[in-house]
């Protein structure tokens, strides 16, 4: 186990904004894990994977466990099984290569196994918990090691347990149930449209393919332009004010929310007619590409980054009444 002192997260957020922890450890394996001191508190403990979904505000008086990104995906009893450090889209090329179906519509999404479940990702009309088993768990106080069932996770949308729970954890594994029959997922437009232009039949591995390039082509690549992909929810609101807003707003999306008399509509169509896309204020600002994705044009801090973030929420809020919450953890 590697430790730091006083040691920069710049290289380890996706936004890369300068944040110093107090301590930063290592963990390649589960004895690095179980060798954490019992005593540590969880307010004295940030678990941290590839930071592709943190906006770091301020520097941590805190230790930092990195988990250290290497993939190890295994099958038991007809679950596909992955190591939390397992990279997400190197399990996703792991499991189209060999048929199997289920997480080919979540290709390209960066960061590790273990934060999956957290913040329960989705795209494309597919989501994590549609096919996740379970999801193990190691808590540094008591040594134990935890099993949640589906439905002990609490899944809903970019929403889990795990931004809520109490007690001292750092998601170990993840099992899911990948098949070679579960039907092809082309219900989201650009998906329908790509296979539409082409003669190509689908599959899960042409899926995941077509996910990548859809995504390549309409999302900054972090390592070239620091970013940590949708930085807000896309709201959901009541059937009534979606009618309402619509009057007036006549092109405003509408999708499937999995709640009754509510829909999603689109954070990203808000932030642009705000004017926000391709907006920025000294190194922060929206992308030009895509207006819900926040970037650092160089040296933007965290306070910068989100204090651009809450102008354009609150501009959102006072042209459409829509109080946009933030997808990406602040700390
Ligand atoms: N749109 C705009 N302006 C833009 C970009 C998009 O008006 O600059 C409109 C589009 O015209 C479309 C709608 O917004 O009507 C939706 O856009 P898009 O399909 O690009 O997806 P999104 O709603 O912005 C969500 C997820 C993504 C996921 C995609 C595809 C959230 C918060 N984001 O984005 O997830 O990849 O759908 O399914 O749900 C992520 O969570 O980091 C992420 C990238």
């Amino acid at each position: 186990m590697q430790t730091h002192d006083n040691y920069n997260l710049r290289d380890y957020n996706t936004l890369s904004v300068d944040s110093v922890c107090s301590r930063f450890t290592t963990i390649r394996t589960l004895s690095d894990l179980e060798a954490l001191p019992s005593s540590l508190k969880i307010s004295e403990v940030l678990v941290l994977g590839e930071g592709s979904n943190v906006l770091l505000t301020r520097n941590l008086p805190k230790l930092v466990v990195h988990l250290k990104p290497r993939s190890y995906i295994t099958q038991v009893d007809k679950l596909v099984v992955a190591w939390a450090g397992t990279r997400w889209h190197d399990l996703v090329t792991w499991a189209v290569e060999r048929n199997l179906g289920g997480i080919e519509n979540l290709a390209l999404i960066p960061g590790l196994v273990g934060a999956a479940p957290i913040q329960n990702i989705g795209a494309y009309g597919s989501e994590l918990s549609d096919v996740l088993v379970w999801v193990e768990a190691y808590n540094w106080q008591t040594g134990i090691y935890h099993r949640f069932s589906h439905a002990e996770c609490h899944f809903a949308y970019r929403e889990s347990i795990f931004k809520h729970y109490d007690k001292p954890f750092i998601i170990t594994r993840v099992a899911l149930d990948l098949r070679s029959d579960r039907p092809f997922n082309l219900s989201y437009a650009p998906l329908k449209t790509y296979f539409s232009m082409t003669d190509e039949k689908p599959s899960y591995k042409r899926i995941a393919d077509a996910v990548s390039e859809i995504r390549r082509s309409k999302l900054p690549d972090p390592k070239e332009l620091p970013n940590a992909g949708s930085f807000f929810k896309n709201p959901i609101i009541s059937r009534s004010q979606y009618d309402k807003l619509k009057r007036k707003f006549t092109d405003l999306p509408m999708f499937p929310a999995q709640q009754d008399d509510h829909v999603k509509t689109s954070a990203a169509w808000l932030l642009e007619h705000c004017g926000y896309k391709g907006a920025r204020d000294g190194d922060a600002g929206f992308s030009k590409r895509h207006a819900l994705v926040l970037v650092n044009y160089g040296e933007a801090s965290g306070q910068q980054l989100l204090q651009f973030s809450t102008q354009a929420k609150r501009a959102v809020k006072q042209k459409f009444g829509i109080t946009l919450k933030e997808e990406v953890r602040i700390i």
